[in-house]
């Protein structure tokens, strides 16, 4: 009886041993990206519907081990949550966060204030004429108080304002500008702030490494934060390729927005790796076979030696962010496999792009190889 109560003891010992074993290795494995770059900052994500709304979506499991932050790439924009006057559609929203909240992950919303994927009646009256400013206004606070105010808790940061720059530093003329004028850009930060008082809210725009824009960025936010507007955040989209930024453009930018006393995040990374389309942009690329070598060149798959050159890239980058990593708060990569990128869709619809860190296959490639080992070897 002793013996065998010895034994029952010694089998439940093995079994705790193994099950502490085997959370600890899952948890720190330098194996998952997220647990290599644990003591640098956040590694995100961005999910599209078919992953949230899809339980079996072969990038759930990637994105379980791999990232730490989640960002949706659609399903938050006003033109999927909002279509309709007085309609909302929360299905993917709701879907998205009950997946971070079941895998406890950091969580961004995506976007409440952009000039695209915005529908039209935002910006008309019932005639189908421009829309006031006060009714324009009415419209903004509502649905920032009603998709902000339903997410209070779970989302951790806010993209509040998309793009409102262009490159040299003015104003992008929206509609949001022309009917409202630049206030828009305040108002969605105060009413964001006042709909859920512990969000992160952030800018985000594109080529943020770009002088004119960053010193107009700097300027707002210097005059947000004197006047007391919330503002927590810069976020440097991160849509690079091979050839640009200049690392040196991207570090000083890191600086001169880190000396802001905000959070830094790359809201959006991803490697522009095909051939510049000249007069092929906008087009679709089955419209011109004669020239689909030429603009689409790795249909049938990027040769290593091509391979090589995008890894060393995203080397490059990652060595920059590794440098800076006290100032960066979130590296989020845009999306999980190269086949669901937005990427083999513009300029030009229907390329084959190889811009993220897994294949089609939703395997791991050369670069996620690379950059995963970079912080041990610090
Ligand atoms: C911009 C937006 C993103 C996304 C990309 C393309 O960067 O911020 O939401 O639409 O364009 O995917």
């Amino acid at each position: 009886m002793k013996t065998q109560r010895r034994s029952l003891t010694w089998i439940a010992f093995l079994f705790l041993f193994l099950v502490v074993a085997m959370t600890g290795c899952s948890q720190n494995s330098p194996k998952q990206l997220k647990n290599a770059y644990r003591n640098m900052f956040l590694i995100g994500t961005a999910l599209n519907r078919m992953d949230i709304l899809n339980p079996d979506s072969p990038s759930l499991p990637v994105v379980k081990m791999h990232f730490s932050s989640i960002t949706p790439e659609n399903v938050m924009k006003w033109e999927v949550i909002h279509l309709e006057p007085n309609r909302y559609d929360f299905t993917a929203a709701d879907a998205f966060v009950a997946f971070g909240e079941e895998n406890n992950m950091h969580m961004v919303g995506h976007t409440l204030v952009w000039h695209s994927q915005t529908p039209a009646w935002v910006f008309k009256d019932v005639s189908g004429e421009p829309a006031d400013r006060e009714t324009l206004l009415q419209r903004l606070r509502d649905h920032i108080s009603t998709v902000v105010g339903r997410y209070k808790g779970p989302l951790h940061a806010w993209d509040v304002v998309n793009e409102a720059l262009e490159d040299d530093g003015r104003y992008r003329q929206s509609p949001w500008m022309r009917i409202i004028g630049k206030e828009y850009i305040e108002k969605a930060f105060q009413w964001a702030h006042e709909a859920d008082p512990h969000a992160k809210l952030y800018y985000n725009d594109f080529n943020m490494w770009y002088p004119g824009r960053r010193e107009k960025v700097i300027q707002i936010v210097r005059d947000f934060l004197s006047r007391g507007i919330p503002i927590h955040g810069i976020g440097l989209q991160g849509h690079w390729g091979l050839d640009y930024p200049p690392l040196e453009a991207l570090e000083e930018s890191i600086n001169a927005y880190a000396d802001l006393g905000l959070e830094i995040a790359i809201t959006e990374m991803d490697m522009d790796m095909l051939p510049s389309p000249g007069p092929y942009t906008g087009a679709d690329i089955n419209a011109h076979f004669e020239a689909r070598k030429e603009i689409d060149p790795w249909h049938d798959g990027l040769p290593d030696s091509m391979q090589v050159v995008v890894s060393s890239r995203w080397v490059q980058f990652f060595q920059v962010l590794n440098r800076h990593h006290d100032k960066i708060e979130r590296v989020t990569i845009w999306g999980v496999q190269d086949g669901a990128s937005w990427r083999n869709n513009w300029p030009v619809r229907g390329r084959t792009a190889y811009p993220l860190l897994f294949d089609r296959n939703y395997r791991p490639n050369p670069a996620f190889d690379a950059i995963i080992k970079l912080p041990v070897e610090k």
